[in-house]
C-alpha cells in the first residue's frame, strides 16, 4: 500500500506538485492523468525519490520512504519510463537482468528469469535475449523496458508513459499484457498517461491532476458518473454515457424474461449488449452466465442507461 500524504514539491518559485493526498491500495492500479506538465511525473518520481518532496510524506506499507536509502527504494521499486530506457550497449537480457544482478542473484536465477518475462511479454526467449536494443522494433523495446522494471518482482511499478510511443493495436496489447501481469504478481502499479482512454481501461482508480493539484481520485465509473470539475469531464470528452455503456456489465441489467437468438454472457459490457441489439434489429437478448440462462437484457433499457449520463 502506497499513502501519499500533503505532497508538495517546489522548484524556485512555482509550486508543481501542491499538498496531494492519496492511498493506492495494494494491488491496485492507480492512473495518474493530466495535462502536460501537470506534475504527474513529478508525483510519481516523488513516491522512489528520484525527486526529493519539498514537504509531505509518502509511507509505503506503512514505512516511511525518508527511513530507506533511496537506492534501495529504487531497486525495490520498478520503475519503466516513456521511450523505454534501455541501455543501448547491453543485450535484452542484461538489460531485464540489471536489478537482479545489483541484488547478487546468482547466474541461474537471473537467466531462468529473464526467460520467463520474455515469454511472458511473448518474446521467444532464443530468439530475442542475446539482441541489443537497436535490434528491436519499438513496441518490442518498450515491452523489453516493462519486463526490465519487473525483473527483480517489485511489489511495486511506477510506469510513465509506458505505451506512448506504441500504435493503437500494439498499445493495446502491451495494455492488456500489464493488466494479465498485474493480476497474477498482484503488483500495485502507478502508471501516468495523458490519455483518459487508457486510464479508463487500466485503472482501478484514476488521480486526475491539473496545475499540481489533485482534482478527483476515483473509480473509473465515478469519474464519469460525477466529474469532480468542468475539466475533469472535459477530459472524459463527450460520449459519457457510452463509457458508462463500457463499464457496467450486462449482469447488472438482467431482467427475468425470455428472448429469441444468440445469448450474450452475463460478463459482456452494456455497450457490446447494446450494440448486438442494434444490429440485429432485436429488441432483447437472451443472457447466458456459466452456459446457463439467467433471463433477458432489453434494447429498451439499455437505452435508457446510454440516455443517462450519470
Ligand atoms: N527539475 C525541475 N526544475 C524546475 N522545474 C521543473 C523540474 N522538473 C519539472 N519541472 C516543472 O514542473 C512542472 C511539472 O512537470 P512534470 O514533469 O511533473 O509534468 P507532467 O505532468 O509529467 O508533464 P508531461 O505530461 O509533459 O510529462 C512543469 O511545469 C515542469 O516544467
Ligand atoms: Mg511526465
Amino acid at each position: 500500500m502506497i499513502e501519499i500524504q500533503e505532497l508538495t514539491k517546489v522548484y524556485g518559485e512555482t509550486t508543481v506538485v501542491d499538498r496531494v493526498s492519496l492511498t493506492i491500495g495494494a494491488g491496485e492500479l492507480c492512473a495518474i492523468v493530466g495535462t502536460s506538465g501537470s506534475g504527474k511525473t513529478t508525483l510519481m518520481r516523488m513516491v522512489n525519490r528520484l525527486v526529493e518532496p519539498t514537504s509531505g510524506t509518502v509511507l509505503i506499507d506503512g514505512q516511511d520512504t525518508r527511513e530507506v536509502p533511496a537506492y534501495e527504494l529504487r531497486r525495490r521499486i520498478g520503475y519503466a519510463i516513456q521511450g523505454h530506457g534501455l541501455f543501448p550497449h547491453r543485450t535484452v537480457g542484461q538489460n531485464i537482468g540489471t536489478v537482479p544482478h545489483l541484488l547478487g542473484w546468482d547466474k541461474s536465477r537471473i537467466a531462468n528469469r529473464v526467460d520467463e518475462l520474455l515469454s511472458l511479454f511473448q518474446l521467444d526467449p532464443g530468439q530475442f535475449r542475446d539482441r541489443m536494443p537497436n535490434e528491436l522494433s519499438g513496441g518490442q523495446q518498450q515491452r523489453v523496458g516493462v519486463a526490465r522494471a519487473l525483473a527483480a518482482e517489485p511489489n511495486i511499478l511506477l510506469m510513465d508513459e509506458p505505451f506512448g510511443a506504441l500504435d493503437p493495436v500494439i498499445r493495446s496489447k502491451a495494455q492488456d499484457d500489464l493488466l494479465a501481469i498485474q493480476k497474477r504478481f498482484k503488483t500495485t502499479v502507478v502508471l501516468v498517461t495523458h490519455d483518459m482512454e487508457e486510464a479508463i481501461h487500466l485503472g482501478s482508480r484514476i488521480a486526475v491532476m491539473d496545475g499540481g493539484k489533485l482534482l478527483q481520485y476515483a473509480a473509473p465509473e465515478e469519474i464519469i458518473a460525477n466529474p469532480a470539475t468542468d475539466f475533469v469531464a472535459e477530459l472524459i470528452g463527450g460520449d459519457r454515457p457510452f463509457r458508462m455503456l463500457s463499464l457496467a456489465k450486462v449482469l447488472s441489467l438482467v431482467e427475468p424474461g425470455e428472448a429469441a437468438g444468440d445469448p450474450i454472457s452475463a460478463g459482456a459490457s452494456l455497450r457490446e449488449a447494446y450494440a448486438e441489439c442494434l444490429w440485429t434489429g432485436r429488441e432483447a437478448l437472451p443472457v447466458i452466465e456459466d452456459g446457463k440462462l439467467i433471463g433477458r437484457i432489453s434494447r429498451n433499457e439499455l437505452a435508457k442507461c446510454a440516455a443517462r449520463p450519470s
